[in-house]
């Protein structure tokens, strides 16, 4: 999707978007003539011009006849928000609709440069599609739409939108291509491949470990996850040096499961292949790499994903097996379905080790026990320290990629000790979001702050918003780019 900024409408044809503050029409008033049956129109409909709300309607315009989408943004909605439901909103009625551009008036809205910016970013989030498989779609089931025209966001919109969320839109792409593949396609090998592709130019540096080398690393945890697979396991590690020389790096960490059967301890059959998105934190850590890398980010950040497919096989390991991890504690595998924690807790080892960052920020499809808990609104937060928490999630509020605040607690942390090892990787069906975070705070060193996401009800989605599709939703993404903006660059 090109989106484009213009201070006037084009000439010919296109569909016309504007938009309306709840019940306030007076930005109908450009309309001129057709103003009033539009709004007789809206009154029959019963549109109130709450956020996100459309009325479609054709008017007549020197004897043609235009589409025109007449869009809500709300009254007491947070601005921002409102605009990017604008743009997604727009985008997605009109993707499929014959219409091959669509001009969104801003005019009379009182926007500032970046609240324009935004209608752009939710237009372009909403536009993404994954194609790749689809053979035999039908004429009228094909995209449409190639060009959004946003008029009358003033001087500036354009430029905000070009340096700030064009960027993030291409990391959310990515992750979204990531999640989407099936594993068949994207295994530890090939998705490092993809990223290396998705990353040439920007300036990351990409580093790259297979299975041997981690193993002289002395990595049993992550190892024994991915041992029952035939496709060898990878650490990536991405590096983005836009900060000031010297400083200690901020470290992301992400799951990449790149399919999770269960291992021996199998999941059973049904919905079994949605757990092609257990790449969701890795997916996430790479496309924020991305976003900050294009955006040049005034910060300096390594990203680490430790990617595994977990699979039964004969030399899969076996629930009671004992593995020595990177860090040299020891883990009992009571469960090999909990295998997130174990990925994780030797890819938090190696960053503290080769890259001594002051703060972790790890994201991870962890546990189902968090869909239970908060279901596919939030993401759960975990942290060893207040204001890291809070930062992040303002972030979280900030860029809709919302996190709720769980609890640690050394009477948790008990619960997962083993009588043979010095930890098991399951606690108790009970509080099992909290265990499996305590399990990950084991490995986290002295001084080190610290927050875990645990986003498996948010990697995807069933149901489409306004800025995303049914399916990957690239969360993770913003939430990582507003933390940084906020936290790092100031
Ligand atoms: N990848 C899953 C968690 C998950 C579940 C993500 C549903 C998305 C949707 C994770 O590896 C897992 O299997 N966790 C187990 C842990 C249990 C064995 C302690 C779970 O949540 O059931
Ligand atoms: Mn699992
Ligand atoms: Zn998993």
């Amino acid at each position: 999707m090109q989106i484009r900024f213009a201070d006037t409408r084009p000439q010919g044809d296109y569909a016309l978007v504007v938009a309306v503050a709840g019940k306030d029409r007076s930005t109908l008033a450009p309309l001129g003539n057709s103003q009033a049956a539009v709004e007789a129109a809206l009154d029959r409909q019963r549109f109130e011009g709450e956020a996100a709300s459309v009325s479609e309607q054709f008017i007549a315009e020197n004897g043609n006849v235009r589409r025109l989408l007449v869009i809500g943004t709300g009254s007491g909605e947070d601005r921002g928000e409102a605009a990017e439901k604008l743009g997604g909103t727009a985008a997605s009625r009109l993707q499929t609709s014959g219409e091959k551009i669509a001009v969104i008036d801003l005019n009379g809205l009182g926007y500032d440069a970046d609240t324009a910016a935004r209608v752009g970013l939710g237009a372009a989030l909403r536009s993404w599609r994954y194609d790749r498989y689809r053979t035999k779609l039908k004429d009228k089931q094909k995209p449409t739409l190639a060009e959004i025209v946003i008029v009358g966001g003033g001087t500036g919109a354009a430029e905000r939108y070009e340096q700030r969320w064009a960027p993030v839109v291409e990391g959310v792409s990515l992750t979204r291509e990531l999640v989407t593949e099936p594993a068949n396609i994207i295994y530890p090998e090939s998705f490092v491949e993809r990223v290396r592709k998705s990353l040439d130019g920007t300036g990351v540096e990409i580093q790259v470990l297979d299975g041997a080398e981690m193993g002289k690393l002395g990595m049993g945890a992550l190892l024994g996850v991915a041992q029952g697979s035939i496709r060898d396991a990878r650490l990536l590690v991405l590096k983005w040096n836009g900060g000031a020389q010297g400083g200690q790096p901020t470290a992301f960490v992400g799951k990449g499961v790149t399919f999770d059967t269960g291992g021996i301890s199998i999941k059973p059959a049904a919905g079994m292949e949605a757990m092609k998105w257990d790449m969701g934190g890795a997916g996430a850590v790479v496309g924020a790499l991305k976003a900050l890398a294009l955006r040049k980010a005034n910060a300096s950040i390594v990203g680490v994903c430790g990617l595994v497919e977990n699979m039964p096989g004969g030399n899969a390991q076996r629930p009671g097996d004992v593995v020595t991890t990177m860090s040299g504690q020891t883990v009992e595998v009571i469960n090999t379905d909990a295998e997130g924690r174990l990925v994780l807790g030797d890819a938090i080892t190696y960053v503290q080790r080769n890259f001594k960052p002051g703060t972790i920020i790890d994201l991870a499809t962890l546990t189902g026990a968090i869909l239970i808990s908060l279901g596919h609104e939030w993401a759960g937060l975990f942290s060893n320290d207040e204001e890291l928490a809070a930062k992040l999630q303002a972030a979280g509020a900030q860029s809709g990629d919302k996190l709720w605040r769980m609890p640690l607690a050394e009477s948790f942390d008990r619960l997962i000790d083993s009588p043979i090892a010095d930890m098991k990787n399951v606690g108790p069906r009970e509080g099992g979001s909290i265990t499996a975070a305590q399990f990950i705070q084991r490995f986290i060193e002295n001084g080190v702050k610290w927050a875990h996401v645990d986003m498996a009800g948010k990697a995807w989605s069933d149901k489409a918003s306004s800025t995303y599709e049914k399916g990957a939703t690239g969360y993770g993404v913003r939430l990582l780019d507003q933390y940084v903006a906020d936290v790092l660059e100031r």
